[in-house]
């Protein structure tokens, strides 16, 4: 079971599409017309041992309509897990690899945007070393997001 990061292809991107999460999650559900915002180099997917399990996402594509402004010195992350692999630490896993790329590639702080209700990613943001720095309302529904952010030490 080994970990990778690989350039995200028009075939995983199109499987991304036809995910569904099971409430609370399926806010998170994604839309045919996302598709091709994830072929411009802000998605990297994840793979075990080869296999397609789930994505990260870099800038604008992981922010929150409503939440804090970008920052120079800051990048926005999310990730998403496969809907039938999730709660096998997959999420965690992945996260420490993510951490350790974008350290090793010169990001100097990391932030991520979470649904307060989304209890499985707030424990691993913080089991990141992620701290919670702030929280807003999206503009899309009025649901509250909160706000994590964590420093990558040079
Ligand atoms: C959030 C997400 C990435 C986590 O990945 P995962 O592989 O499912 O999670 P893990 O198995 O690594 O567990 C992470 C933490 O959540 C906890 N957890 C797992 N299943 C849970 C559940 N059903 N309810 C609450 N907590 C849960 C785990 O115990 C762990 O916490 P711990 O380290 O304190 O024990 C994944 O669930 C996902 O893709 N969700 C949909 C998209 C999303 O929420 N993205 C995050 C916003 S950027």
């Amino acid at each position: 079971m080994t970990l990778s990061l690989a350039p995200m292809t028009v075939d995983w991107a199109s499987q991304i599409a036809d995910w569904r999460y099971e409430a609370p999650l399926d806010i998170y559900n994604p839309s045919l017309d996302s598709v091709g915002a994830m072929l411009d180099g802000s998605h990297l997917a994840i793979l075990d041992d080869g296999e397609f399990v789930g994505f990260v996402c870099l800038g604008v594509e992981s922010r929150v309509p409503g939440g804090p402004e970008p920052r120079d010195d800051v990048t926005d992350v999310g990730i998403g897990i496969r809907p039938d692999v999730l709660s096998e630490r997959l999420g965690t896993r992945a996260g420490e690899l993510v951490l350790e790329t974008l350290q090793m590639a010169g990001h100097t702080a990391l932030r991520a945007s979470v649904l307060a209700t989304n209890e499985r990613s707030i424990r691993l943001a913080v089991r990141l070393g992620f701290c919670e720095t702030g929280s807003f309302l999206a503009s899309r529904d009025g649901s509250r997001f909160v706000v994590l952010e964590r420093e990558l030490l040079a």
